[in-house]
């Protein structure tokens, strides 16, 4: 038999056999804590570092966070054309500013802001940072109206609030005055806020959509309690209404419940335009009923990067590529689609409520569904289900599913929480629904796992 030698030009056998997994970049060890010496070529770079982030949970499989896992192709590439552009600089991309302002004018006709105001605000990186903005306008504001220097600002939130809120006061020196939930009510009203307020309140903190339960304060109830108070004592206590999650659901899903600039305390909105605006991270805004809310020391006027522009932000340099995402979505979805997408959002999350509650091993935590999440905690039957057990369990099929104590003093409660995307399909609902049931008949019998030992002890709180 003759062996036919295939004749190749000089370098190319190494060429061939010089694949990006066949080079040295994938047996030499890459340095974790200092920049390597050497330089490698870009598509060992980019293979390395996208197989690294395989050992991540798959975001579409990811119901622990509210924010936006999937988006359409064309939105995807606008994001990657737009990449290079830093929001801040107004004066070289006074389109992208352009469309902020109308970005944030929806945003506010959407929230009713009074049409004989000038309402007014600005794209944040997310809610935490709008939170601030919001609440230090607040606090500027109370120390003009007050003006005693030696008057100590507090604040008055629920134990329903997110960190942010915390984070907020120990950052910028507020007194902290928290109302704690109880085992069986999970969100405040006018009747625990009364007692917190006095003449250094800077405002009232209201949830739409808690991060733990998903349910709403009364807001509606507090706004009435501090006008009454407006009129009765002379304090103007504004509400910072925190719309993370409920601020792209309520105006779909149920219009007529007030929360918003309807209401006459409420003076400041924020929204994660990143969890139900269905734009990819990071993305928030905060809204201001009125220009006069935010004081005018603090909006800065910088002339450095040409022209003169306001510019109110605790950061400075920052993409621009959701907020044109934003703008995608409000161009392309319309309110019709918004309402439609939180539609099936509801139906889907009352589908899932159904498998689980169909089981007899978990009740609904409340009976009103405002936020397409699902919570749930076990009930006695069998015993109970040890949620932290479940939630592993779910893990191991790629389900990401927390399980969690509730905050103080309802931490003896602990639940089991699912997000409902855009992406969550009815199909996936009844997968989901399947696997809890596969994982629950493994489960039973042994002993309590340690997270759930831990949640009968001690609170842990989540972000
Ligand atoms: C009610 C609420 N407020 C604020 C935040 C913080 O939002 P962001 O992650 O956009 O900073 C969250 C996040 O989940 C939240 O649920």
């Amino acid at each position: 038999m003759t062996i036919r030698k295939v004749h190749s030009g000089p370098g190319e056998a190494g060429r061939l056999t010089n694949t990006t997994y066949s080079s040295r970049y994938f047996t030499d060890q890459i340095p974790e804590h200092e920049i390597p010496p050497g330089s490698m070529p870009a598509r060992a770079a980019y293979q390395l570092i996208h197989d690294e982030l395989n050992l991540d949970g798959n975001p579409a499989l990811n119901l622990a966070s509210f924010v936006t896992t999937w988006m359409e192709p064309e939105a995807q590439q606008l994001a990657t054309e737009t990449l290079n552009r830093n929001f801040v600089d107004q004066d070289e991309y006074p389109q992208t500013e352009q469309i902020h302002h109308r970005v944030i004018s929806m945003i506010g006709r959407l929230f009713n802001a009074p049409a004989e105001g000038q309402p007014c605000g600005t794209a944040t990186i997310g809610s935490s940072e709008a939170i601030m903005l919001g609440l230090l306008a607040h606090k500027q504001s109370w120390r003009k109206r007050r003006g005693d220097e030696s008057a100590k600002p507090n604040i008055v939130f629920g134990g329903d609030v997110h960190t942010c809120w915390e984070k907020f006061t120990r950052y910028f020196d507020v007194e902290q005055r928290t109302i704690p939930l109880t085992t069986d009510r999970h969100i405040i009203g006018p009747e625990e806020v009364e007692p917190l307020i006095d003449e250094n309140t800077i405002a009232v903190g209201a949830i739409l959509g808690t991060t733990f339960t998903g349910q709403i304060d009364e807001i509606e109830g507090i706004d009435k309690l501090l006008r009454q108070v407006k009129q009765e004592k002379g304090w103007d206590i504004p509400i910072h209404v925190d719309a993370a999650s409920g601020g792209f659901i309520a105006p779909f899903s149920y219009p007529d419940v007030k929360w918003d600039f309807r209401l006459e305390q409420v003076r400041s909105i924020n929204v994660s335009n990143h969890k139900f605006g269905l734009v990819y991270p990071g993305m928030g805004s905060v809204v201001f009923r009125d220009v006069s809310t935010v004081p005018e020391e603090l909006v800065f006027k910088i002339t450095y990067l040409g022209g003169e522009m306001a510019n109110y932000s605790l950061n400075f340099s920052r993409a621009s590529n959701a907020v044109l995402l934003q703008y995608y979505n409000f161009l392309r979805l319309g309110r019709a689609g918004y309402e439609r997408i939180a539609g099936n959002l509801m139906e889907n999350a009352g589908r899932l409520e159904k498998m689980l509650t169909a089981s007899g091993r978990f009740e609904l935590l409340n009976d009103a569904r405002y936020l397409p999440v699902v919570v749930v905690r076990p009930t006695e039957k069998d015993g109970g289900v040890d949620v932290f057990e479940l939630s592993e369990r779910l893990r191991t099929r790629g389900w990401i599913i927390p399980a969690y104590p509730l905050p103080p003093n309802a931490e003896s409660v602990s639940v089991l929480r699912m997000v409902v995307k855009e992406n969550f399909s009815r199909d996936m609902a009844e997968m989901l629904g399947e696997d809890i049931e596969a994982a629950l008949a493994k489960m039973g019998g042994g002993q309590p796992s340690p997270q759930a030992e831990a949640a009968a002890g001690k609170q842990r709180r989540i972000c």
